[in-house]
């Protein structure tokens, strides 16, 4: 067996603390002359799973092991380094992962060089690094969400010994500003403005593992939105798992609204935003997307049910009825604006009676798209310790019907934009069909239309000629 050093290991009720205050602190890239030497010019690979919290986290260690001079590559089998960056929202996230860590036993049996790195959230759950340890032995390092910026100390100590190393602190975390960054795109980015959740939904892990809700100053938001402003972005999405609560924890004056507006007055063409949560959404950010016509009129507002037993059952701060005046206020002030949502069917005890409530919600505010998810219980949360007297064939019998009565709307929604022209983002080549792009409308509307490559990261007008429920089809109009 080979050793294993435990530097830090996760523990969900340090986790759940709340008391110390995040610091902001500066990274600093300082590998020993050995671990530059031994990196450069090998290959790194890396899958990330997950949310866009996950995908701007795979960025910055790209943008670390390139400053080792380390090359990315799509080919898991020609890699040095393979890091699986891994998600713990599900328990099928999580299986994926499993099953991704099987096959790089015969990568590693090949080649007994390659590094295996596994990070992100399923790695601050004690019982998941437990299992790790005892089915894959190969695995070299486990990492959580607050190491990232270890990952040469570890990369340098582990060329060095070759001892197994799992370093996961579970606190609160801190902000690190100054990381490197690789961005996976030349003409969308990803900013963080918020990390960490203080919400703690009671089916939900993420509070766990990443930490205490804590927003970045402006001066570093708008430092890396006008730094992607210069090299031409076309579109900004702000993230943080409540990017409403942005400004609280700093305490001098700093809101979401006055971020938004401040962010919109760049020269950036789309802007956009991920996730709202009801309560805490104020009116002073509908008056910001008004003024703003660079602010996509489309916000992804999370209900989870429409049912009040179930949403006070969830720890979710808001109720079906003040739910849906939000919405109303929001298309009072700007009738054009389209919702996404997050729901989750069959949280334990859910009678049919209350899933009906979430049904008639959906027909109340008319999604242009969703995504769906059956509960998963969490190891450590709340839900998780609920007798659920909901057998599984019904979670997935009322999962249909839920995806069902959306359909309605996301087919309704999507025929009435035949005829019309709208502004696209170019983004890549259709993935089914070669000979098409594919690019997203402001309502986040896949559309494939035939075009040259070269258009690829621009905004272009393109006119609706057929619908489906979950894309649509179009020509390009020159104008
Ligand atoms: N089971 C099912 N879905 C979940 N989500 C979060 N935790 C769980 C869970 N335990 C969903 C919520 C959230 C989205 C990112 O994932 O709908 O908004
Ligand atoms: Fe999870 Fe709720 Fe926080 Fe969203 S708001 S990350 S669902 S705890």
């Amino acid at each position: 067996m080979r050793k294993v050093e435990f530097i830090d290991l996760p523990n969900l009720d340090k986790a759940r603390k709340r008391q110390r205050i995040p610091q902001t602190i500066e990274f600093h890239f300082n590998p020993t002359k050995e671990a530059v030497e031994y990196f450069k010019g090998k290959k790194y690979f890396i899958r990330t799973y997950g949310c866009q919290a996950n995908i701007r986290d795979e960025e910055t260690m790209c943008g670390i092991l390139n400053e080792f001079g380390m090359l990315k590559t799509d080919n898991e089998k020609e890699c040095d380094l393979a890091i699986l960056n891994t998600c713990a929202v599900r328990e099928n996230a999580e299986d994926k992962v499993f099953g991704q860590i099987g096959e790089f036993k015969n990568i590693k049996e090949k080649n007994k060089n390659v590094i295996l790195m596994i990070c992100g959230c399923m790695i601050e759950q004690k019982h998941i690094i437990d299992k790790i340890l005892d089915l894959f032995p190969f695995v070299d390092i486990m990492f959580g969400t607050h190491n990232i910026k270890d990952i040469v100390l570890l990369l340098s100590n582990f060329i060095k010994t070759h001892t197994r190393y799992i370093d996961v602190s579970s606190y609160e975390g801190d902000i690190v500003e100054d990381l490197p960054v690789s961005r996976l795109e030349t003409y969308k980015a990803f900013v963080n403005i918020t990390y960490g959740c203080d919400k703690f939904c009671t089916y939900c892990i993420v509070p766990y593992t990443r930490g205490k809700e804590r927003s970045r100053s402006e001066e570093e938001i708008l430092k890396e939105c006008k730094e992607l402003e210069s090299k031409g972005y076309k579109e900004i999405t702000l993230l943080g798992q409540n990017v409403d609560a942005y400004g609280k924890d700093l305490k001098n004056g700093s809101t979401f609204a006055g971020l938004l507006d401040k962010v919109a007055s760049l020269n950036i063409p789309r802007i956009r935003f991920l996730t709202s949560y009801p309560s805490d959404f104020k009116d002073d950010v509908i008056d910001v997307m008004k003024k703003h016509k660079n602010i996509m009129k489309f916000i992804h507002l999370p209900v989870q049910s429409g049912s009040n037993m179930i949403l006070r059952a969830m720890a979710r701060r808001y109720t079906k009825e003040e739910y849906l005046d939000l919405i109303d206020r929001i298309k009072t002030k700007i009738p054009e604006m389209e919702f996404s949502t997050d729901i989750i069917v069959g949280f334990p005890n859910e009678t049919y009676e209350e899933f009906l409530d979430t049904i008639d919600l959906v027909k109340k505010v008319h999604y242009t798209s969703a995504f769906t998810f059956i509960y998963s219980p969490r190891v450590g949360t709340p839900a998780a310790k609920l007798i659920d007297n909901v057998t599984y064939d019904e979670k997935v019998k009322r999962f249909k019907e839920l995806v069902k009565a959306l359909e309605v709307d996301f087919t309704n929604i999507a025929n009435s934009m035949i005829g019309k022209t709208y502004e696209v983002l170019v983004e890549e080549v259709s993935k089914k069909n070669k000979d098409l792009l594919s690019g997203y409308t402001e309502n986040n509307k896949v559309v494939h239309f035939k075009g040259d490559k070269s258009l690829i990261g621009n905004l272009i007008k393109v006119k609706i000629t057929e619908s489906h429920v979950y894309s649509l089809f179009g020509e390009i109009v020159n104008e």
